[in-house]
């Protein structure tokens, strides 16, 4: 009877299909880990130098990201065009311009189009620095504006995994606001671009056939993703960079000073955008926990197997042989933020949001800082994890903040101060 049972209990486990490790939220449960060396080459060459890290390790460690975790992204296309749909002169009662434009990827406008959703401040006398970042559900939850306009998006229905293309409901309107401090922003003099994740790519397994990713797969003449082709972080973060293409040609703003932010799965996208495209002067990292600014070896909160099992689109192929295997991983987490170096990175932390391991993001962070070091700047300048509510840093920023997992005013008066004193708001 008994071997009955066993046999039964390992049969489930095969039909899994995975032996998962549990996750663990108990700091004492922490077993020791060793990182890789960041200023150590693949040919064991130390770093010692700006020059050596940014023509060398800085290389090196982009390429590993690139084969083993997010793919290797495309770059833009020569086909890509934007037009303005709309312009309000008058938004926010009269703080703002709000811009909507339409960029497509594909001649003759073909591909699926992303929207942009703009505002710049009024008040500005000269071009202002700009934040830019992707949300979750629609230009339209960001703020309750009854002139954003409420385009279709890909959704599934997670249990029938029916698909349907669809405008969200009107009720969804400004439903995110309290993570968009917009009116903020434009008394402080900065602009806020942003789009929706699903114009690049739907956020479920089959999603990218009607995003971006798809769109050129099918042009490239190919039906299947080669291991190290990018996966929907990928897609979100390239969609940022297209952003920042556009952007570059609108008069209101100076998108030399452009900050790329991202909550949690975005903030994954806004880091992974920041490493890859130098033109971001500042990159935010709120909440991304697990492939975003948290250690993955450092086993607390979300796993490597936990994501890969319930996203096994976000990352490349290639990744998929880390899951429970972290000490295997040619890098770790405090290697990508050290693709930022020099420029100002923040990473933000909340203290109830064990599963994105808050700790492990401070310490990537504390383990990146040799990098800005190499470059004569003072990095985080603390040793230990601060206390709630502390924000601490010079060009590293670094606060833990109470509560939950989310995007607060609080978060955004940090970011604003800080991007105040690294990106020089000008009113
Ligand atoms: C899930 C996922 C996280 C992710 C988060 C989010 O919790 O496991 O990795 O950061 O969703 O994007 O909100």
């Amino acid at each position: 009877m008994k071997l009955i049972l066993c046999l039964f209990l390992l049969g489930m486990v095969v039909a899994r299909g995975v032996e998962r490790r549990p996750v663990n939220k108990v700091e004492a449960n922490v077993p020791p880990y060793t990182l890789p060396e960041l200023l150590v080459c693949a040919d064991g060459t130390k770093v010692a130098d700006a020059a050596t890290w940014q023509n060398k390790r800085r290389p090196e460690i982009l390429k590993l990201f690139q084969h083993e975790m997010h793919g290797v992204s495309p770059g833009r296309p020569a086909e890509m065009t934007w037009a303005t749909a709309n312009c309000d002169k008058a938004a926010l009662g009269g703080l703002a311009t709000r811009k909507e434009i339409t960029v497509w990827f594909g001649a003759g406008k073909s591909g699926p189009p992303m929207h942009i959703l703009l505002y710049t401040p009024n008040a500005a006398q000269q071009p202002v620095p700009v934040f830019v970042s992707v949300n979750f559900d629609g230009n339209h939850t960001v703020n309750a504006e009854p002139g954003i306009t409420i385009s279709e998006q890909w959704t599934q229905d997670r249990k029938t995994k029916q698909e349907q293309l669809a405008r969200p409901d009107e009720k969804t309107r400004g439903q995110s606001i309290g993570r968009w401090e917009v009116e903020k922003l434009m008394a402080r003099g900065y602009a806020l671009a942003t789009i929706q994740r699903a114009d690049l790519e739907p956020d479920y397994e089959t999603g990218w056939r009607h995003g971006v990713r798809g769109f050129l797969l099918e042009k490239a003449g190919r039906k299947e993703f080669a291991p190290d082709a990018w996966g929907a972080i990928g897609a979100w973060a390239w969609g940022l960079s297209r952003t920042l293409d556009v952007l570059e040609s609108e008069k209101a703003v100076d998108a030399k000073r452009a900050a790329v932010i991202g909550h949690s799965r975005m903030g994954k996208a806004a880091l992974w955008a920041g490493a890859q495209d130098e033109r971001f002067a500042l990159v935010i990292s709120n909440d991304s926990g697990e492939g975003g600014a948290a250690l993955a070896r450092r086993d607390f909160g979300e796993t490597t197997a936990e994501i890969n099992n319930r996203f096994p689109h976000w990352f490349c192929g290639h990744f998929k042989k880390y899951s429970d295997k972290e000490s295997t991983l040619p890098f770790d987490q405090h290697e990508l933020l050290a693709l930022v170096a020099p420029r100002p990175l923040y990473i933000a932390s909340a203290a109830e949001d064990l599963w994105a391991d808050p700790q492990g993001e401070f310490l990537s962070a504390l383990h990146a800082e040799p990098a800005w070091k190499l470059f004569g700047l003072p990095g985080l300048g603390v040793r230990e994890w601060p206390v709630v509510d502390q924000p601490v840093g010079a060009t590293i920023g670094y606060h833990v903040r109470t509560g939950k997992h989310d995007v607060t005013a609080y978060d955004w008066a940090q970011y604003l101060d800080f991007a105040d004193k690294n990106m020089g708001a000008k009113k």
